[in-house]
């Protein structure tokens, strides 16, 4: 069953009456049974989600106890909504199956993790990704190697195991790690790029790209004056 099936599906039961519609019929509980799969599959990435979220804050809660200093300014996270998997899978041509929809789409589970200053983005990266459970399987590093636009962050895709009642699931989490600096530069951005329908003209993406430069210059001296006052301590 794929993408197309369903559609056919779906339109050739419009065309039957109410009551006609109410006929227990075949495809009804095809289109059920994937249904069914699809919300088995949300509550996976949920699951990945909170597994994830809790590394995490133990991983800050430990700094905190241990050097009264939190790495982690706050989390977020999201799961993506349906219409954008099946965007993003027509769009990449991705067969409609549980089974690629896991191996192919990173970023069902989402994470972003928000931290002070840039070096705890490689701390919080390198403890998260050193743990016996976890397996990091793509890294992307955008502030070494800032987007064009002048997007920066740390982007993991790591795989994470879910404990269910019957079995062990691994599952893939997108996890994008980035500075209070950083994350105020690509909400503005993104809010500014879905608020106009045209493109962002070359003179406005230049200034935007100016400004995610002075911001990433702000960025390293607050990390130089933290860490000169950390030395005089
Ligand atoms: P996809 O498979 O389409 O997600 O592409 P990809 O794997 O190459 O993803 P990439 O690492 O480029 O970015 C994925 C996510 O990072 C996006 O969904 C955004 O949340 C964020 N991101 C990437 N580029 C930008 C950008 O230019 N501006 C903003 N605001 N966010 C970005
Ligand atoms: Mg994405």
């Amino acid at each position: 069953m794929n993408i197309n099936d369903i559609k056919k599906t779906i339109e050739s039961r419009q065309q039957l009456t109410p009551a006609e519609r109410l006929l227990p019929a075949e495809s009804t509980e095809l289109l059920m049974e994937q249904m069914m799969k699809f919300l088995e599959l949300e509550h996976l990435y949920e699951s990945a989600i909170r597994e994830v979220k809790t590394k995490l804050e133990i991983l800050d809660s430990e700094f905190r106890t241990k050097y009264a200093y939190n790495p982690i300014h706050h989390i977020e996270d999201r799961l993506k909504s349906p219409e954008s998997i099946l965007e993003k899978i027509q769009r990449k041509g991705i067969p409609f199956n549980v089974e690629s929809i896991r191996a192919n789409i990173n970023d069902f589970a989402g994470v972003r993790v928000i931290c002070n200053y840039i070096d705890d983005i490689y701390t919080v990266a390198d403890l998260l990704t050193a743990q016996d459970d976890v397996t990091l399987l793509k890294r992307k590093d955008y502030i070494s190697s800032p987007k064009p636009n002048g997007y920066r962050s740390l982007h993991l895709v790591i795989e994470t195991p879910v404990y269910l009642s019957d079995k062990k699931e691994l599952v893939h989490v997108e996890v994008q790690i980035r500075t209070i600096a950083m994350d105020f530069w690509a909400s503005l951005e993104h809010e500014l790029k879905y608020k106009t329908d045209n493109e962002v003209s070359a003179e406005l993406a230049d200034r935007l790209k100016e400004c995610a430069e002075t911001i990433a210059a702000t960025d390293l001296e607050m990390q130089h004056i933290y860490k000169t006052l950390q030395e005089m301590e």
